[in-house]
């Protein structure tokens, strides 16, 4: 079945629609969104040689599409990169009422929305995100970038997508690793906003570790409308959209000092995820069954909880740790700011924590 879900930003809302063979239905959804006849697709050859045909079918012919396919890799979401795309766009002449299409997962999504946000000062733009992550996150929210030498995402712009077409379907070609990852985020949302919709995460997991199509479903869209919530509250992070971070400030340090691409984020996050509902249990925030639940869901659904546990074979320094965490974006004049759970289903964002708590916690997990 088909569900939609309104991301309400005043004249920048949205729709995101969500089912399980949208793409055969691409062009009733976009249409509305092409302004002129031009539309610039980009994407990257794996998923392109996956889906590449069916998207570019459902284009009338009096539209004009030129494909960009970016090399696969988060080292491609680059200055560079973004260049080439700029040059291409204006070779082939695309104007201000060309319409960026992003088919691919969040690495394709950040570029293109970045390319959208800046191409002729702003051009309309439209995700087609491929991977649960995309899906669950990066597609919605408006968060668009690149990447630069001295850190992930540094150059980059809020630009908000005229539309999101999530097609389950395309999930089933998606690596498991992949898969798992963007799980984290969808277990990352009841944790932080909605303990009913953890609950019920909890008595599907089978059907979430199966990749159950039909609970998919459910689970994304539960995940984009807590997102949406968020992003509508505070769209630019001036301070609720924080707590999306969860786990997020253990799970960069652990990606940083393992050597990017050791870890995906999400694995990373639901180390970070684990680490952090242990923090909230040893400083008293959250009960320890609680925090268990957290660290119980991750397990069973597949994804590593412990880095000792998960095979790392360096061990990481707990000093070293903690330094890389003090340079997290959330961090004010050096000071580490957390997001905490006060209870299953609601977080906040805090720097009032116990430094020594902190330095065990990390020190059992790594
Ligand atoms: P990704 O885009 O690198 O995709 C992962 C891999 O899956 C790639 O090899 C890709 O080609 C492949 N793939 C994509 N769809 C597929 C499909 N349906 N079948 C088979 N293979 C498929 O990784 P990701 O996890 O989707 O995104 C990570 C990026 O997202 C990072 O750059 C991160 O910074 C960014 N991100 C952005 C936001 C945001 O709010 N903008 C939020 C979270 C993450
Ligand atoms: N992925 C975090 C955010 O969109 O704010």
């Amino acid at each position: 079945m088909n569900t939609q879900v309104q991301v309400e930003l005043g004249e920048r809302s949205y729709a995101v629609h969500i089912g399980p063979d949208l793409l055969s239905d691409l062009w009733a959804l976009l249409q509305p969104h092409v302004r002129g006849s031009q539309i610039a697709l980009i994407s990257n050859p794996t998923v392109m040689a996956l889906y590449g045909e069916r998207v570019q079918a459902a284009f009338p012919e009096t539209v004009q599409c030129d494909v960009f396919e970016m090399p696969d890799g988060e080292a491609y979401k680059s200055l560079e990169v973004y260049g080439q795309v700029m040059d291409f766009l204006m070779q082939r002449r695309h104007n201000r009422t060309t319409c960026v299409v992003a088919l691919g997962g969040g690495v394709v999504g950040d570029l293109a929305g970045f390319v959208a946000a800046t191409y002729q000062r702003g051009v309309d733009f439209v995700q087609i995100p491929t991977t649960l992550l995309a899906q669950v996150d990066s597609s919605v929210g408006g968060k668009t970038a690149v990447n630069h030498p001295a850190g992930k995402n540094m150059i980059g712009a809020f630009y908000q997508p005229r539309c999101v077409v999530i097609d389950t379907r395309v999930l089933e070609s998606l690596p498991h690793r992949e898969y798992l990852a963007g799980v984290a985020e969808v277990v990352k949302y009841g944790a932080i906003t909605d303990v009913d919709f953890f609950a019920d995460l909890e008595s599907n997991v089978e059907a979430l570790r199966a990749r159950n199509l039909n609970y998919l479903a459910t689970a994304i869209q539960r995940s984009v409308e807590l997102k949406a919530q968020v992003v509508a509250a505070d769209e630019r992070e001036g301070g609720l959209r924080a707590i999306l971070n969860f786990g997020h400030t253990f799970g960069h340090a652990i990606e940083q000092l393992s050597g990017y691409g050791v870890w995906l984020h999400g694995e990373a996050v639901s180390i970070g995820m684990v680490m952090a509902a242990q923090l909230c249990a040893s400083m008293g925030l959250l009960t320890d069954s609680h925090a268990q639940r957290i660290r119980s869901l991750l397990d069973q659904a597949g994804l590593p909880v412990n880095l000792v546990e998960a095979g790392s074979n360096e061990r990481l320094q707990v000093d070293e740790f903690i330094e890389v965490m003090a340079m997290d974006k959330k961090a004010v004049d050096g000071q580490i700011r957390l997001v905490l759970l006060d209870r299953l289903g609601h977080a906040v964002v805090t720097s009032d924590y116990d430094p020594n708590l902190l330095h065990h916690v990390v020190e059992q997990h790594l």
